[in-house]
């Protein structure tokens, strides 16, 4: 049995410990988060598990820590947990520095334990029915990715903690380009199968100093290029990824509108507001079996968490991009072995 313990009870984390909870192979017994009113609710979710105000109160004995709190205190709680020899699981973004990401992932490497990302949309059925139709076999080598993210606003945190928390750079680590811009970076990668080795970003910025719009170009192996546009500010929402490759053009729409994407095999649409939801609970169980399969065999973290890291130093690279004028930034080849779903 993998007792599990949540950190961040918010919406991410009371879908994780439902799902965890629904496992046959896993406990939750604990939970951390200092908001009353959510640890009243873990208390009833969870009635056998300790529930505190912070994770340094945590007296039961963790096989896995989830770490759901919002990003800034994310590498924080990734080294507590270690340091108390529990595994990690971590939504996005996992690290939003580049160096201290290395350093914990040392860190894990010393003691054996895994850092899994939380890259949820590695498990959504619609994306990898697109990665199918996006392979080679299909369209030839894809030569380019697009990747649109429109949202009218950023989406509210638990109105019993901060709603507003992905508008406050200190607490948020960045705008749209930390929030959205995480699981394209990954995504791209992994629907064209190449890595990205250079990063050229445009930024515009609202009165709170966070970015809500942002044009990020890349260059990847292979001659592969993508662009991902961001914004918080669009008419309305629309979620739409292109891959067009050597003889052909595969789309997915996550949306109502699956005639909004332009050419090309339409792979699938869901619903905006479908049974997925905030926190995409219905692509949980899957990503929870690989943790739980992951743990058990302690697998490397330096193959595990690679994608992460380079999530952190993609963003890096775009921020740094955006106050040089644009110029193109090149991003660190660490690991050209990294995969993102390693069986
Ligand atoms: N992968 C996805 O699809 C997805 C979707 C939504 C959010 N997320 C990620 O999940 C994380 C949480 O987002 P959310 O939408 O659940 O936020 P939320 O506002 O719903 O919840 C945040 C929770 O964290 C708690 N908290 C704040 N500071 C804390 C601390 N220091 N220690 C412990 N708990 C603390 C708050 O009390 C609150 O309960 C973020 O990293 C976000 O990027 C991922």
């Amino acid at each position: 049995m993998i007792r599990v313990a949540v950190v961040g009870y918010g919406r991410c984390g009371e879908a994780h410990a439902r799902c965890y909870a629904g496992m046959p192979d896993a406990a939750v017994v604990a939970v951390a988060d200092p908001t009353p009113t959510r640890r009243r609710l873990a208390r009833r979710h969870h009635p056998h598990a300790e529930v505190v105000r912070s994770s340094t109160e945590l007296s039961a004995e963790v096989d896995l820590a989830l770490i759901c709190t919002p990003p800034s205190s994310h590498e924080t709680y990734i080294e507590e947990s270690l340091l108390r020899g529990a595994h990690v699981f971590c939504e996005k973004p996992v690290f939003l520095d580049p160096v201290n990401g290395r350093r914990l992932i040392d860190l894990a490497s010393a003691r054996a334990r895994i850092i899994f990302p939380g890259h949820n949309y590695l498990f959504a059925p619609v994306l990898n029915a697109l990665r199918e139709q996006c392979s080679p076999a299909r369209i030839g080598r894809p030569q380019r990715v697009e990747i649109t993210i429109d949202r009218t606003r950023p989406a509210p945190g638990i109105s019993d903690w901060r709603p507003d928390w992905r508008s406050d750079r200190g607490v948020a680590g960045g705008g749209i380009l930390v929030d959205h811009g995480a699981h394209c970076v990954y995504l791209t990668e992994w629907l064209c199968d190449r890595r990205i080795r250079q990063v050229s970003c445009r930024i515009r910025y609202g009165a709170s100093g966070i970015d809500h719009w942002s044009e990020l170009r890349l260059r990847l192996g292979g001659g592969a290029t993508a662009t991902v546009t961001l914004d918080w500010r669009a008419a309305s929402r629309r979620t739409a990824y292109r891959v067009i490759g050597e003889y052909g053009t595969a789309a997915a729409v996550l949306d109502d509108q699956p005639g909004a994407v332009p050419g090309g095999r339409v792979a699938g649409a869901v619903p905006a507001q479908g049974r997925s939801g905030h926190a995409h609970s219905d692509w949980m169980p899957e990503m929870a079996r690989e943790v739980l399969r992951h743990v058990a065999c302690a697998s490397d973290v330096r193959t595990l968490a690679a994608p992460a890291l380079t999530v952190a130093e993609v963003i890096a690279a775009a921020y740094a991009s955006a106050r040089a004028g644009s110029r193109w930034h090149a991003v660190d080849a660490h690991d050209p072995e990294r995969t993102h779903r390693p069986s």
